[in-house]
């Protein structure tokens, strides 16, 4: 049986479009049951539509305050019964009524820990680094602070701008975005502490970073 995935969005929706696209295979494992949004006029909302996947938005600027938008936001999730939860520029910072009761991931478009936040790429052009890229990553309560799931480098390029520099990365960022969630769904996944391993078994639990300092001694 395919693991309900909930998407959340706030604007184009390309990552979204990509999962919908995998989900059409009934061997990816995953099928997107409902795509949400915070704010009116996500393009991706018509996308999702246009597919016959149900729709909802939950604006901020209708709730007194951040924790009641989260909480309203929890529930039209949980209405759709969701395995997985996918951030796929939510351009919302998601509270423990939602990161606490589902399974959270987010594509965030640079390497983490470096450049959080919501420019990325901007900083990563301002800082002048040869190499990003993009960062799947499991969702707390920070801000892109989650266990990193999977990573894909993206060279900078000379003369590059904030466009086409998100460009190149959103074209490899849909890619891992759809492998990630496809193994996920299929396979499940281990978190100890920060480390993810995907897959249902394992040789033991992850090494901690006590134990590889012993072993190297
Ligand atoms: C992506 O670059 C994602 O990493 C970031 O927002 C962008 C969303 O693009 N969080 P789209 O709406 O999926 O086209």
């Amino acid at each position: 049986m395919s693991a309900r995935v909930v998407v959340l969005i706030s604007g184009t929706g390309s990552n979204m479009a990509a999962l919908l696209d995998a989900a059409a295979d009934p061997a990816y494992g995953a099928r997107v049951v409902a795509v949400g949004a915070d704010r009116d006029g996500a393009g991706g909302i018509d996308r999702a539509r246009a597919a016959g996947v149900p729709t909802f938005t939950t604006r901020f600027a209708d709730h007194p305050d951040r924790a009641r938008w989260n909480a309203a936001l929890a529930e039209r999730i949980a209405e759709h019964r969701p395995d997985l939860v996918v951030s796929a520029g939510f351009m919302r910072i998601l509270g423990p009524e939602t990161v606490g009761r589902f399974p959270v991931i987010n594509i965030h478009p640079a390497l983490l820990p470096a450049f959080p936040g919501a420019h990325a790429v901007r900083d990563a052009l301002a800082y002048g680094v040869k190499v990003t890229g993009a960062t799947v990553h499991f969702v707390d309560e920070g801000v892109d602070t989650g266990p990193v799931i999977d990573q894909v480098t993206v060279r900078v390029e000379p003369g590059d701008d904030v466009h086409t520099l998100h460009e190149r990365i959103k074209a490899v960022e849909r890619g891992m975005l759809v492998d990630v969630v496809g193994r996920l769904a299929r396979d499940g996944w281990t978190l100890d502490g920060r480390h993810v391993r995907l897959g249902p078994t394992g040789p033991g639990p992850l090494p901690t970073s006590r134990d590889v300092a012993e072993e190297n001694r």
